[in-house]
């Protein structure tokens, strides 16, 4: 190895890389299963970003009416625009019920009904009876869900005696002459040192890459480290095009304002006081699919019916709602909108605009967790030795277009079945090959060129260039010519990574450093996007092209796939989606128009 770093290794069962809510998941699942588990993370576990997760988690308890697990299903598919797998959609949707219920026993505090059951609000694509009524299926902790089911996450986890490595950067994975998987390298922020975690399986649970555009609801966090690192390591992406804004982020500040805030009641105007989505979805309204109703608001703002000096946002009314509800159901998007807005929700609409909130691609994997490369004669062939979960990781159960709450579902239902998956694959305590010579130098050579970097481009300017590009060419709405301004941009930045300058060549708290290797993360994903949003030559649900305006199944219902190599090429392909259910308690859903 030509660098002088020293490592210190680690060896487990399992290591798990992220201590969002399928990090955790999957974390106390592996330990409850006598894995000897490593839990990674560059944050402290409860300030992953799953604590941001306001309105709540979906399951047809049927609580506050009738609901049915087909149904949920059914809706799933359909806000997916028929992109999701139905298999691994039948999954989730069906593991969702048993999901709550054990949340519940590890002590999620859940607001409660009269009666004492969990308290469930409607959301957004939610429906009964396969799109005929308002399903309320959405199950809340006030607006504070993510925060609640975080922290009994982790209490679990400690239970359970997973380790913790905290304040831990995970900069490469450890690949193999065959390209397995046994491992990752990782940076002690606190004093410097480099680690090797040897893992049987290794699991990427490091949320999505958000911060790869200007405004979004992400926390700074979310850089895609997983994304990153398996790009690097010569494995693909999904669906990257898709990319969710969320209708309702607080204008100018980009903070989350819940969709719960609709479920409860709450609509949103124009500068005319319109409730404009009567036109756009005359059944569904303001509780259309998320992509619908950013489209909406976006067209409103665009046709000169925005609100304020500049007609640039939208209004949300919150102040016909009782107050009580306000307080008791909706106390954090107060608190909010207060902060970031001046506003007092209980006599002034919230000024709101469509801002980036999740990504529905990610690391293609099995409905357990294990990682897929696909060759020409296996679409769904598995890597050895690595797993991705959560939003890091496309199942694919969103298709192109999640419905809201059914991310925190994905999260604790897919996190669970990896961990099941381990305990399959790995017997605790197996003991592990002698390293390869070369372990980890990989990823010590990407840390020192960063380290080493003495250009003239800072990080925060080349970070700040490529949001603006993708907030401006890869937005709600595209065309053709929008992606190949984007494209142009990207490559831009991407021809700027040897001119980057980090200020100092610490390895102690240097976040200098640690926000280039982020940006790094970012950019291979912001090509990943612009490009498989070039290539796609229609509109399906987060991915609406002006040029090509309808969804077109014969040529384009597949995945995308997409490979990023050093220089900046990608390399584009697709699999097939998955339109067979798993057992014979449900029929696949047949594509048909999608209309709300
Ligand atoms: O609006 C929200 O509370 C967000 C929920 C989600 O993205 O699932």
């Amino acid at each position: 190895m030509s660098s002088t770093y020293e490592f210190t290794d680690h060896f487990y069962d399992v290591v798990v890389v992220g201590a969002g809510g399928a990090g955790l998941r999957a974390t106390f699942g592996m330990a409850e299963k006598g894995l000897k588990t490593a839990c990674i993370t560059k944050v402290f576990p409860t300030r992953s970003h799953t604590v941001a997760a306001q309105g709540g988690i979906s399951a047809s308890l049927g609580n506050m009416g009738e609901d049915d697990w087909r149904w949920h299903m059914y809706d799933t598919i359909k806000g997916s625009d028929w992109l999701g797998d139905q298999d691994a959609i039948e999954y989730m949707c069906r593991e969702a019920v048993p999901a709550i219920v054990e949340l519940e026993h590890y002590g999620v505090p859940f607001s409660r009904t009269k009666d004492g059951k969990i308290y469930q609000r409607p959301f957004g694509g939610m429906t009964t009876n396969f799109g005929e009524g308002v399903a309320q299926r959405t199950c809340a902790a006030a607006d504070r869900t993510g925060h609640a089911i975080l922290h009994t996450l982790y209490q679990q986890s400690l239970k359970h005696r997973a380790e913790f490595f905290v304040e831990y950067f995970a900069i490469d994975l450890m690949m193999d002459s065959k390209g397995n998987c046994y491992g990752v390298v990782a940076l002690n922020m606190d004093d410097g040192t480099l680690h090797r975690f040897v893992g049987h399986q290794t699991v990427l649970a490091t949320g999505g890459y958000g911060r790869a555009y200007f405004s979004c609801t992400s926390a700074h966090t979310c850089t895609g480290d997983g994304g990153g690192m398996a790009l690097r390591a010569g494995l693909p992406m999904q669906d990257m095009e898709f990319v969710q804004f969320h209708p309702t982020g607080i204008y100018g500040a980009g903070c989350l304002i819940t969709e719960g805030a609709r479920g409860e009641g709450g609509y949103l105007t124009n500068s005319k006081g319109e409730r404009f989505m009567e036109r756009y979805a005359p059944h569904a309204k303001d509780l259309a699919s998320r992509d619908v109703v950013s489209r909406a608001s976006t067209i409103e703002i665009r046709e000169g019916r925005g609100c304020g000096p500049l007609k640039d946002h939208i209004h949300l009314h919150l102040e016909h709602l009782d107050p009580k509800v306000l307080h008791e159901r909706l106390p954090g998007i107060s608190e909010t909108a207060r902060i970031f807005a001046g506003v007092d929700v209980t006599r002034q609409p919230i000024p709101i605009l469509p801002t980036v909130h999740y990504n529905m691609g990610g690391i293609p994997t099995t409905l357990h967790g294990e990682v897929i490369k696909p060759t020409p004669k296996n679409p769904d062939k598995t890597v050895g030795g690595l797993m991705a979960i959560g939003e890091a990781a496309c199942v694919s159960v969103h298709g192109a277009n999640r419905l809201g709450s059914n991310s925190l579902l994905d999260l604790v239902v897919f996190g669970r079945a990896a961990a099941i998956k381990a305990a399959e694959l790995v017997k605790p305590n197996t003991p592990h090959k002698d390293l390869p010579k070369d372990a980890g130098d990989f990823a010590v050579a990407r840390l020192d060129k960063f380290r080493n970097a003495k250009g003239d481009v800072s990080t925060a300017s080349l970070r700040l260039e490529m949001q603006k590009a993708m907030q401006n060419d890869v937005a709600v709405f595209r065309t053709g010519s929008s992606l190949a301004e984007g494209q142009k941009k990207i490559r831009d930045v991407w021809a700027k990574r040897p001119n980057l300058g980090v200020k100092d060549r610490s390895l102690v708290w240097n976040s200098d450093l640690i926000e280039t290797l982020e940006l790094d993360n970012l950019m291979y994903q912001a090509l990943a996007t612009v490009d498989s949003a070039a290539s796609r030559e229609e509109s399906r649900g987060a991915h609406a092209r002006e040029d090509f305006p309808n969804r077109d199944d014969e040529k384009w219902m597949k995945h995308s796939v997409v490979y990023v190599t050093e220089k900046g090429e990608t390399k584009l392909g697709d699999r097939p989606v998955h339109m067979n259910t798993l057992t014979k308690d449900v029929e696949p859903v047949p594509p048909k128009a999608r209309v709300y």
